[in-house]
């Protein structure tokens, strides 16, 4: 048997997060499912793995933070073993329209969706390049793809984890590792809970599998993203949208 690949999975408490760590247990990896402020369900998520034979546990990680970053993953260490495997999944979205969009909201969703996945990136890099084997994919979004009105902000957080993804590929891909991006279309989840039913309509309608994608669609393409198989597979933003960007 060859070294059990353990799996971070930021932002898992619900949502694609949790279908991803689920998905990385059934696939065999001991997963830590990170938390920002939900433990309950984070715990729940691990729990359930622990009831279908795998091993994880629930960590709390606010990734916008560099210290709560260092922490998590020396838990994880300490809890499962080193990290290969790490999936930055943590985001949101504050909409608004440019003219008036706050600086604060501006700074707030670049410390998480793109200052996030540095902060984990980098830290998992170490363990990884040692190992000479590890696989880093990021939750980005069919925003990183085209402009969104109403969402200046999360779509140039996402069009810079793009970047950021294809930069990670280049540097370390002599070493064992593969930084790959998925673009997910739009997905019923907590996030897309308050979305106006006119504009689910206008994505709807763009879609031509002509439905919402389920967090269980995504965490599928992310598995197989961080498998051994997918060893050729880097620098590679994968739309998983029913064709909305086609
Ligand atoms: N749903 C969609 O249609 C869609 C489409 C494209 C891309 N995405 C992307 O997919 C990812 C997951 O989204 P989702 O739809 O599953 O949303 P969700 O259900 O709202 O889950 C988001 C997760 O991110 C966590 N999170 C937020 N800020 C965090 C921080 N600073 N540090 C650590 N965790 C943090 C949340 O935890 P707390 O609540 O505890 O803060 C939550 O567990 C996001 O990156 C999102 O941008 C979603």
């Amino acid at each position: 048997m060859g070294e059990e690949r353990v799996a971070l999975v930021t932002g898992a408490s619900r949502g694609i997060g949790r279908a991803a760590g689920l998905a990385l247990a059934r696939a065999g990896s001991p997963v830590a499912f990170g938390y920002r402020s939900d433990p309950v369900n984070a715990e729940e998520a691990a729990a359930k793995v622990a009831a279908e034979g795998g091993r994880a546990m629930a960590v709390p990680i606010d990734v916008a933070d560099e210290a709560s970053v260092a922490a998590a993953f020396d838990r994880v260490e300490a809890g499962l073993g080193p990290v290969r495997v790490l999936v930055n999944n943590a985001g949101f979205s504050r909409d608004g329209l440019a003219v008036k969009y706050p600086t604060g909201a501006w700074d707030d969703t670049m410390d998480v969706n793109l200052r996030g996945a540095f902060l984990c990136s980098r830290r998992a890099l170490a363990g990884m390049l040692r190992a000479r084997w590890g696989r880093i994919v990021s939750v980005a979004s069919v925003a990183a793809l085209r402009g969104n009105a109403g969402q200046i902000a999360y779509s140039a957080s996402k069009s810079g984890l793009l970047g950021l993804t294809r930069s990670l590929a280049r540097e370390v891909g002599g070493r064992g590792i593969t930084a790959n991006a998925v673009c997910p279309g739009y997905v019923e989840t907590a996030m897309t809970e308050a979305t106006r039913q006119d504009n689910v309509r206008r994505y709807l309608d763009v879609t031509p599998a002509g439905r919402a994608g389920t967090p269980e669609e995504i965490a599928a393409v992310i598995a197989f993203l961080a498998s051994p198989e997918a060893s050729y597979v880097n620098g590679a933003v994968v739309p998983v949208d029913g064709g909305m960007t086609a």
